[in-house]
């Protein structure tokens, strides 16, 4: 069933991409931070994710270590708002799941109290233990490996892991750990093709890559990234298939050039007065101040 060809109307579940990892259909995710990108994305896109690189992409932070579990319940209840039809991921901020088992479960709970489908959150086979937890008190946990941004300050900047044999090979053993430990899924970032092809063939779960080559299960890239929106340099990975920025600049210094010159807004865009009280105020005159 679709509603048109880009979007079916069934809601996507955690089994859905699980089959459709044995049956080797690709998903597509992207990230929603608002009403606005969350019906554009979910017109589009299987998942949608909630993530924490709100921070950087919309908040004007460096990097994603500065955002709270309040700011993602903010944004999170404004994607939720509008009931999408793709499975909603909200990210585990910073801090969120690293003090203790007792706040993690209440922070990713909160979130699907606030009407998230499952959480993510960043780390290997250290963080199995949590993972455990969390899918104990039914809360369902895709991974994220290889370049995760809340290590950028151990990894020294954001830099492509799995490089060397001995990292490779954690990668995998991680990957592993986190899907005995009952993660629906794996996002592999920033690592080399090869090895992202690797994990994606030995494990039972999807795979979804950010930079890290096209043997994925599916992709995920920042839908302010794919929509040309974000200025500067982008990573290596991304493909802008629009020049949003300039679109949307272009759009706007239109209507400002309008503004100036008196040509907006036009008569068809004002609301106008009963002719019968054209005098009323026409007659009217200031009182004196008292
Ligand atoms: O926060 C985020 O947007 C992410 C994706 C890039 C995977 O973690």
């Amino acid at each position: 069933m679709s509603q048109n060809s880009e979007t079916p109307i069934e809601r996507i579940t955690i089994p859905t991409l699980l089959r459709w990892k044995r049956e080797g259909r690709r998903s597509v995710m992207t990230t929603a931070y608002d009403a606005v990108t969350a019906h554009i994305a979910d017109r589009v896109a299987d998942i949608i994710l909630v993530g924490d690189s709100v921070g950087n992409v919309c908040l004007g932070f460096e990097n994603t270590l500065s955002v709270s579990v309040a700011m993602m319940n903010h944004h999170l209840e404004a994607v939720a708002r509008t009931r999408p039809r793709a499975l909603l991921v909200a990210d585990m901020p910073y801090l969120s799941f690293h003090v203790s088992r007792e706040e993690a479960i209440r922070n990713a709970g909160g979130f699907l109290q606030r009407g998230a489908d499952a959480v993510k959150l960043e780390g290997g086979a250290k963080r199995a233990e949590i993972v455990r937890a969390l899918v104990d008190c039914e809360i369902p946990v895709m991974g994220h490996l290889g370049l995760t941004p809340q290590s950028v300050n151990v990894m020294g900047g954001f830099k492509v892991q799995g490089r060397t044999a001995d990292d490779a090979l954690r990668l995998l053993e991680d990957a592993q750990r986190l899907q005995e430990a009952g993660c629906f899924a794996l996002v592999l970032e920033g690592i080399p093709a090869e090895l992202a092809a690797r994990a994606t063939e030995f494990l039972t779960i999807p795979t979804i890559g950010i930079g890290a080559g096209p043997d994925c299960s599916g992709q995920v890239l920042v839908l302010h990234d794919v929509l040309g929106l974000t200025e500067g340099r982008r990573p290596k990975f991304v493909r802008a298939y629009a020049d949003g920025f300039h679109v949307l600049k272009e759009a706007l210094s239109r209507w400002a050039a309008d503004v100036r010159n008196g040509a907006f807004p036009a008569s068809e865009e004002s609301y106008r007065l009963p002719e019968d009280l054209g005098d009323t105020i026409a007659n009217w005159t200031p009182s004196n101040p008292t």
